[in-house]
């Protein structure tokens, strides 16, 4: 089977530590193994780069999502395959670029907060108890979850492979990528 596509943004959005690059990861490998062309903008590499220089007040969350919108919006209209894993917070933002960038699939990686916390790959949710950082997203600062994504990935209960299959499938269903044997 191969999966053939136009240009896509799938958009994963969910608390820190819930999975997002993961998934997006693993999108991408499965993705490239059918010879698509797919990027993967992921938050933590674009905040060195991109968008570097901003930070975590809600302007600068939004000036970051924009940007990075700017950029999935251009690979997509190039035919290609935008994988986004951005926490991005906020509802408004997310339903506006919805609007802008056309197909676009949101993907709610949804773990629990405890589950993140736990799994504190980064230390920052440590470092968020012991005061050394603050306004972290779930914590001490909004997280607006998705009212109606396209897929919710429960990361908790759900193992990569069926996140990604369940992903993948939504993508052929909605008709934005096309299986051909
Ligand atoms: S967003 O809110 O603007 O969408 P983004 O996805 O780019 O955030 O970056 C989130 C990553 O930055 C987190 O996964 C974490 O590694 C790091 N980070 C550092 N400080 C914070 C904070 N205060 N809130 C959330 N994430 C933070």
């Amino acid at each position: 089977m191969q999966y053939k596509s136009q240009g896509l943004t799938i958009w994963l959005t969910g608390l820190s530590g819930a999975g997002k690059t993961t998934l997006g990861k693993a999108i991408v490998q499965k993705l490239q193994n059918q010879n698509q062309k797919v990027s993967l903008l992921d938050g933590d590499s674009l905040r060195q780069t991109l968008c570097k220089g901003l930070g975590f007040s809600s302007s600068d969350r939004e000036e970051n999502i924009r940007r990075i919108g700017y950029l999935a919006d251009s690979l997509t209209r190039e035919g290609k395959i935008a994988i986004v894993c951005v926490i991005s917070p906020y509802r408004n933002q997310r339903e506006k670029l919805k609007q802008q960038i056309i197909p676009f699939m949101e993907v709610y990686v949804n773990a629990p907060l405890a589950v993140c916390e736990q799994r504190d790959v980064k230390g920052l949710y440590k470092k968020v108890l012991s005061g050394e950082i603050i306004n972290f997203t779930g914590i001490d600062d909004p997280y607006e979850y998705p009212l109606n994504p396209d897929v919710e990935c429960k990361t908790d209960c759900e193992t990569i492979d069926e996140c990604v299959n369940k992903i993948l499938t939504k993508a052929r269903n909605l008709g934005f990528i096309n299986l051909s044997c």
